[in-house]
């Protein structure tokens, strides 16, 4: 995005940047008091522990935020595994390690360290390697392995990318069975649920079985995404309030088509910024935040209006008349419309009405907001003998 659209905004930075928190950062951290202390102090107590959830949801975040609260009585490295192959793994491992660690009582880390360039060392010398310095540390290791879950290399074709991870998982398995050494690892969130039944069933079929601290980074809560946005508007330099910076309506859009993904909300409201700057301006609007997400859906007509509709008035049915009129459908077609836009996450179905699904945006409303009655559609003509579409809120009518 261009200097001049933060400057249009009175802001110094970009607000709304999807990049992982990092050291300087982790001020914009937020909430997650629960899982930092679960991880932490299972890790803590050298048990290894999986971290699962979807992309964009924050592991790496949270990753970040723990490793700078290790006491120092630890000594704590982190690698990214780019590839599914154990040996790029380990010595990917072992490289840190020398980085980290100052000196082990009878080993030569500098002599190790000159082994692992040149040598071309097999995946079991560089384990043994590992253990050697491992056994003689005066103090235990923790190990941050972040991005497993993004492994591209397929090594093993035939194989989906849980399954490929795994495999690497098992062939490194005796990695997180040694003493003084604990792993903190993001795994997909698939895992989450594989690992539970393995952990149900009491059995150790799998290298999952080391994983029994598996904890699931869960999605934001929309009050928590604000409280997020709120803190990098601040952050930013931006003086207001987020409902000065948003229209409370393109606010609204974010939060409920987010799905409570912080990666997918700040990438909307950024494009949406873009949009608003493009215009002049003086806030992000309801306009620009929905065309930002067309942009991206690639809807067809129908689901975007019934979209825009939805967003504008909250609820709506499909056998509603007015909107049956303003969408020049019937009431089947509607219907089936709805069901695409849920299915795809866009809309959800809040309550059944005389035997009609009625429909709002996902997660946006509490269900008690939810019982309010129906906005109102009116479609008149104008002069020019077009159908306009006025919405009336409840207490209009
Ligand atoms: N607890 C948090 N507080 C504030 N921002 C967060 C938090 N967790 C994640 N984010 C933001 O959400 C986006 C995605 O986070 P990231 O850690 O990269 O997710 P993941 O590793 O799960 O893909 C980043 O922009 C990050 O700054
Ligand atoms: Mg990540």
């Amino acid at each position: 995005m261009p200097q001049a659209a933060y400057a249009h905004f009175k802001l110094k930075l970009d607000p709304f940047t999807t990049l992982s928190l990092r050291p300087q950062n982790l001020e914009h951290f937020i909430g997650r008091e629960l899982l930092i202390d679960r991880v932490s102090s299972a890790l803590f107590s050298l048990s290894n522990v999986g971290l699962a959830g979807e992309p964009g949801v924050g592991k790496s975040s949270l990753m970040r935020m723990i490793q700078s609260q290790v006491p120092s009585q630890f000594y704590w490295a982190a690698i990214g595994v780019p590839r599914d192959d154990a040996a790029y793994f380990l010595s990917e491992l072992l490289r840190e390690m020398l980085v980290i660690i100052p000196k082990v009582k009878g080993l030569d880390l500098k002599a190790i360290g000159r082994r692992l360039e040149k040598e071309g060392l097999s995946k079991n010398e560089v384990f043994s390697l590992i253990r050697s310095i491992v056994r003689k540390l005066d103090k235990p290791l923790l190990v941050f392995v972040d991005d497993l879950e993004k492994i591209k290399d397929d090594r093993i074709r035939h194989l989906s990318r849980s399954e490929r991870t795994l495999q690497v998982l098992e062939e490194i398995k005796t990695l997180f069975e040694l003493p003084n050494i604990s792993f903190a690892i993001s795994l997909q969130e698939e895992f989450y649920g594989k690992v539970q039944s393995v952990v149900q069933e009491n059995g150790d079929p799998t290298v999952l079985g080391l994983f029994r601290h598996i904890v699931l980074v869960e999605k934001f809560s929309m009050a928590e995404l604000k409280g997020l946005l709120q803190r990098r508007l601040q952050k930013a330099g931006y003086t207001g309030t987020a409902d000065q910076f948003f229209e409370p309506e393109a606010l609204i859009l974010g939060l409920a088509l987010c799905n409570g993904n912080p990666r997918r909300f700040l990438y909307l409201l950024s494009e949406g910024m873009f949009r608003g700057y493009r215009r002049k301006a003086a806030r992000v609007e309801f306009q620009d935040v929905f065309e930002a997400l067309n942009e991206h859906l690639k809807l067809d007509n129908v689901c975007r209006k019934l979209l825009y509709f939805l967003a504008k008035s909250g609820r709506a049915v499909a056998s509603n008349s007015d909107l049956q009129a303003y969408m020049g459908l019937d009431m089947i077609s509607i219907a089936r419309r709805f069901d695409v836009l849920a299915k795809n996450r866009l809309a959800e179905m809040v309550e059944v009405v005389n035997g009609s699904k009625v429909y709002a945006l996902p997660g946006s409303k509490t269900p008690e907001e939810n019982k309010a009655p129906l906005s109102v559609v009116k479609v008149t003509r104008n002069l020019a003998g077009e159908k306009v579409f006025n919405l009336f809120e409840p207490e209009d009518n």
